[in-house]
């Protein structure tokens, strides 16, 4: 019996190590020479040796992912010390408003929780809005709010408002072609209404927070295979003095939190609905936002870091929102009154 557990760990151990966050199953499948009925009798026995795996589908294959528990820094890690400097914030992205798969109650619930945790800072990864694609004929109908002045207005008008949150965005590669089409730079306008919402850059932008170095970035073109690799390449290039200690990324509509390189890196999923593009190319759209607990020494550098990811389902999703504007109220509070 003994023996036989012992044969099985070991098998465990190597199939485990093999696995790779993002793998297709296919891969794994095509080098252990082995059936789907197999493989998932595979992922059993290695939750029976305690190694957390599931399969979560991405671009309509299915990869792994290994749940791997965050530890402490240090067992000997005090939160409580008065020496750590404790930051909760909130990170979202693409909320792309004016499209009619824009879901403002959600970005909503979230503002709220984050009233409620007590939280004062919200980081946007861009793709505020949707856009204007003029060479996109099909594009007109996937909105609901058409140019510049509609999609900026109700940015000022719409977009959660609450005493003592500041919202520090990013523009991203939806937000820019209102620039390309006319030099109309949306972050002038919404900046220059809303004094609670501080424009960063365009793409990329910085911002410190108790000295930890965080830096949002809204890369263009598609995702890759693995949900890391693009991230990873992006942090193998930065130099290590120049390095952030977090780095959010906005734009694939993706949900993935992983550390590399002492980076912490999140990929942050949209606040939208799947968009007709997505669901032509077979493409995952993953809808939620994190709160990140982060931990600090006097220097910024983290002791201990804890990404929470919040996730809607489809029942979370009003596919009239768009049409019916009239159904979602601007969440405002003031004097912790709503
Ligand atoms: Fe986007
Ligand atoms: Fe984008």
């Amino acid at each position: 019996m003994e023996e036989r557990k012992n044969i099985e760990l070991s098998f465990v151990n190597k199939v485990y190590k093999y696995m790779k966050n993002g793998m297709s199953i296919e891969t794994f499948m095509k080098k252990f020479n082995i059936s789907e009925a197999e493989l998932y009798g595979i992922i059993e026995l290695c939750k029976i040796y305690g190694k957390d795996v599931t399969l979560e589908k991405y671009d309509d294959t299915l990869v792994f992912r290994k749940n791997i528990r965050r530890k402490r820094a240090t067992s000997k890690l005090d939160l409580n010390s008065p020496k750590l400097i404790h930051n909760q914030i909130c990170v979202v992205s693409d909320t792309h408003f004016g499209s009619i798969h824009n879901q403002l109650h959600l970005l909503n619930d979230v503002y709220e929780e984050a009233y409620n945790r007590g939280i004062k800072t919200v980081l946007h990864v861009g793709d505020v809005v949707d856009g204007n694609y003029p060479n996109r004929p099909e594009n007109p109908r996937q909105q609901f709010l058409h140019g510049f002045d509609e999609q900026a207005g109700y940015v000022v008008d719409m977009y959660p408002e609450i005493e003592g949150i500041n919202t520090y965005y990013i523009l991203g590669s939806h937000d820019e072609t209102h620039y390309k089409n006319g030099m109309a730079t949306i972050n002038d306008w919404i900046s220059r209404c809303r004094k609670d919402m501080i424009y960063l850059g365009q793409d990329t932008g910085e911002i410190n927070i108790d000295k930890v170095k965080i830096v949002l970035d809204h890369p263009g073109g598609g995702s890759a295979q693995a949900l890391s690799y693009k991230p990873q390449k992006r942090i193998e290039v930065l130099e290590s003095h120049t390095k952030p200690k977090i780095l959010l990324i906005g734009h694939y509509h993706k949900s993935y939190s992983f550390s590399y390189r002492n980076v912490q890196c999140i990929l942050v999923p949209a606040l939208c609905d799947k968009t007709q593009f997505q669901q032509k190319q077979g493409l995952y759209n993953a809808l939620g936002a994190y709160f990140l607990d982060i931990y600090s020494d006097k220097n910024g550098n983290i002791e201990y870091f804890e990404p929470e990811e919040i996730v809607f389902g489809k029942e979370d999703i009003w596919n009239e929102t768009g049409k019916d504007k009239s159904k979602v109220k601007k969440l405002e509070i003031k004097n912790s009154i709503y």
